[in-house]
């Protein structure tokens, strides 16, 4: 009996083993272990050698002639030690005779010695993984990146923003070190915006039987109707058979809910694949009573896929979707299951205080909550493919996406891009349209744009027949008119009015428009900072109107027909500092600043964007200097009536218009402003304004005070600069020391000042000690944590002030 059960048991094991062996499906990070150098735009000399080896590097860089950074000889000792993801540029000094659109970062052809970086890894492949199938993936390399793999060339990719997969199988030293190297050049520029440079968003190393799922291989999409009691996904699977012989087998999937439970199931396909072929297969799943995915409640399921041979399982592969119903339409405007919602959005770059385009997962995460506290509905990814982790971020947000290809055209290279975005992103239910360009000057007002507009938009519907499409027009008349949805930027050239009128079937919606915003917490010109926009009280000259930001919400709110609009930008980013020059290097069109701290206008869209209470008055009550001046007092706010009183002094209740903003007259003197705000004739809420003290003590707040020891989990930190009653002091600006005890890093710091012409990423990969000082009261330190458990602690000095601290655990 004792012997039965042990055999049994014996049995089961092997049986259990034997399954799991076989689902070989493994998808590794490789985010450690990489040196990185600068190699050189102009001289192959100091490039490493490039392109000058006796055989040419492409085609024989293996040969044992060879000994540039792509082969295994080649010693590394001087190289720096980096971690994925990762921006050269955001070392470099800043320089007047630099890029205005980038940011006055010495990069691009000009500066040809920091301009190319070179990347290695070495990592062991063990002896198992023979006979499966390996592929590389980069998420996004800026830019020109040219690829090795045991010192045998992969490939090059022009674009900075492009996934690329290089399969590596047949290159592969078993149970060896391997050898990657990247060599990315940012000589030119792909966009007019900071772009960074270097390998800025995640490496992978995917694993799976011969006969798996492709990359990116399933494409799950929903049907549904109203009243929406039954859905359809309708499943595409591309099965690979990546061995050099015929194979057979079976494809099926289950529907998984948000618990993990399977509540339907497909049925089994039987696939025949030829060496080397790729083979797609349709299969449907019936969903009863679907529970939809919508911004308030992003429900999400999971399509599991599973492929088998023989009845052994041999790769699980799963897809995360979501069930809704999107359209866009002519008289309602944008349409999420059945019901009409205005989109509520904001442009967005991949750029932050600190960390430039590397920006890591749980700091996209943070950044799309920044914007989710003001209402803000949906993202417009300007003007390229985002990293995947911000689709996931915006599937489990409930944001929705305008996913933005960087390229127009149609040749190779122009469709190659438009496929790979489309079909790497088209699982994710957060997109809602897909933008085959912006503003492109050259295209708007031609015969030709017309038809490279309409030809895109039928390929997009090729990759993807469940999403239309849409091009970002600057105000030309012909392009226009391939579209399926329309994309105004700014109402005032594109006349939007007058050309809904003559075009009532065109659906329309607002990709960008003017916010109005200047430098946080400013609000005077000054003459020792000519390069600061002040943050109200502005533009009577230019925009015509009082309140700039108001326009837009205004127009796109009071009209049915429009889908809704998308504010350039959201957060402030490196490049475009227009109107401004040097030393001016950051826009200031965010309502948010470049670490995210809010300008007043976040509070006017807070106030028209979300329903609980919002009372917002400003400026800020320290205005030394202005003392006997006369000085406007604006309100934002969503209450019925605001009251003012001043220094003691009632300066009137007064109605709040619908979407507008309210204002009054004061003498400034140092003292308080007490705003009232009423609904319903209810008092329901007071906000209070006081000259504050002198800057007296520092106190930091971590956003997250438990982070994962992943060695990627981070926390941000806001310092606050307070005077002894715990006020912000919205004018300090102090240096700031700070210094870090523990397991962990400075990955960087911020203060929101466009024109703060220091450091903010430090250059060593384990930085301790780092200075900024704050800017209006704040400042921003982010950190990371190590793989290993470990309680951090992080101060912060200034001159004259009481030190601050706070504590970070990793666990
Ligand atoms: C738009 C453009 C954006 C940005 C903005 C600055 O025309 O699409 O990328 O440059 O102007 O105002």
């Amino acid at each position: 009996m004792r012997l039965k059960s042990i055999l049994v048991a014996a049995f089961c094991c092997l049986l259990l083993t034997d399954l799991s062996a076989q689902n070989v499906r493994e998808t590794i990070r490789l985010d450690k272990g990489w040196k990185f150098a600068f190699g050189n735009a102009a001289d192959p000399k100091k490039d490493f050698g490039c392109g000058t080896e006796y055989f040419n590097y492409l085609t024989k860089a293996s040969s044992i002639h060879n000994e540039g950074p792509y082969t295994h000889k080649f010693d590394d000792k001087e190289w720096q030690e980096v971690q994925i993801p990762h921006d050269w540029v955001t070392t470099l000094p800043y320089a007047q005779k630099a890029s205005h659109s980038h940011g006055y970062k010495t990069v691009g052809w000009k500066y040809p010695e920091t301009s190319v970086g070179w990347y290695r890894k070495l990592f062991t492949i063990p002896n198992d993984d023979l006979g499966k199938r390996l592929v590389l993936r980069f998420d996004g390399i800026f830019r020109n990146a040219r690829v090795w793999f045991n010192g045998f060339y992969m490939g090059t990719e022009p674009s900075g923003y492009a996934t690329q997969i290089y399969d590596i199988t047949p290159y592969i030293k078993y149970g060896e070190d391997n050898l990657i190297c990247v060599r990315a050049d940012a000589s030119l520029e792909e966009g007019w915006f900071y772009e960074g440079g270097g390998i800025y968003r995640d490496v992978w190393l995917e694993k799976s039987a011969e006969v798996s799922i492709a990359p990116f291989g399933t494409f799950v999409r929903a049907e549904l109707k109203l009243p929406y009691t039954e859905a359809k996904l309708q499943i595409e699977t591309e099965v690979n058979n990546s061995s050099l012989k015929a194979q057979t087998c079976e494809v099926s999937h289950r529907l998984l809910d948000a618990e993990g439970k399977e509540i339907a199931k497909s049925t089994v396909e039987s696939l025949r694949l030829k060496s080397k072929e790729t083979v797609t297969c349709l299969q449907s799943i019936a969903v009863d009573q679907p529970h939809l995915w919508s911004t308030t409640d992003p429900y999400l399921y999971q399509v599991e896929t599973t492929i088998t041979q023989a009845g052994r399982v041999v790769d699980v592969y799963t897809t995360t979707t979501g069930i809704r119903d999107i359209a866009f339409d002519a008289e309602r405007g944008f349409i999420l299951n059945g019901n009409p919602l205005k989109l509520k959005g904001v442009n967005m770059h991949q750029d932050h205080a600190g960390v430039g385009a590397a920006i890591p997962d749980a700091l996209q995460a943070w950044r799309i909550k920044q914007l989710k506290k003001f209402g803000c509905n949906a993202y417009r990814a300007s003007h390229n493919p985002m990293t995947p982790a911000v689709l996931d971020i915006c599937d489990r947000e409930g944001i929705l996406v305008i996913d933005e290809n960087r390229l127009m055209g149609i040749n190779e290279e122009h469709l190659r891009l438009l496929e790979r975005m489309i079909k790497r992103d088209r699982n994710h239910p957060s997109i809602i349209l897909w933008s085959d360009g912006n503003e492109e000057w050259g295209l708007e007002n031609t015969i030709q744009g017309t038809r490279l507009a309409e030809a895109m938009r039928e390929y997009t519907r090729l990759f993807d027949p469940s999403r239309p499409s849409t091009v970002a027009n600057a105000g030309g008349t012909e392009l226009i008119k391939g579209l399926d949805v329309v994309g105004f930027n700014y109402i005032v050239q594109n006349d939007v009015d007058n050309r809904k009128k003559a075009n009532p079937s065109w659906k329309i919606v607002g990709t960008e428009e003017t916010s109005g915003c200047g430098t946080r917490g400013w609000y005077f010109n000054s003459p020792d900072y000519p390069g600061r926009m002040v943050s109200m009280n502005r533009d009577t000259t230019h925009h015509h109107v009082e309140n700039v930001i108001e326009r837009g919400w205004k127009f796109y709110a009071e009209r049915p027909w429009a889908a809704g609009l998308f504010y350039w930008t959201g957060f402030d980013y490196r490049g475009e500092p227009n109107p401004l020059e040097y030393p001016a290097h950051e826009s200031e069109f965010g309502i948010l600043d470049y670490c995210g701290f809010p300008k007043d206008e976040a509070f006017y869209l807070k106030s028209w964007w979300i329903s609980e209470p919002v009372l917002h008055v400003f400026p800020h009550w320290n205005l030394q200097g202005h003392e006997g001046e006369e000085v406007e007092l604006w309100a934002y706010s969503n209450c019925d009536e605001v009251e003012l009183t001043v220094n003691g002094k009632k300066l009137g209740r007064q109605a709040m218009p619908a979407n507008g903003h309210l204002k009054w007259k004061a003498t400034y003197q140092p003292g308080k402003v007490v705003a009232i705000g009423y609904k319903n004739g209810k008092r329901i809420l007071t906000q209070t304004i006081e000259t504050t003290k002198p800057a007296y003590k520092i106190v930091m707040k971590a956003d997250r005070q438990v982070i994962a020891a992943d060695g990627r989990d981070l926390s941000v930190v806001t310092v606050e600069v307070q005077d002894q009653k715990g006020r912000v002091v919205p004018d300090a600006c102090p240096m700031l020391q700070f210094q870090l005890i523990g397991d962990g890093r400075i990955l960087g710091a911020g203060n929101g000042d466009p024109m703060y012409p220091g450091a903010d990423h430090p250059k060593e990969k384990d930085c301790h000690q780092f200075s900024i000082p704050a800017f209006n009261g704040l400042a921003q330190i982010i950190i990371q944590g190590s793989d290993a458990p470990s309680s951090l602690t992080l101060s912060c000095q200034g001159e004259g002030l009481k030190t601050g601290s706070v504590q970070i655990v990793t666990q």
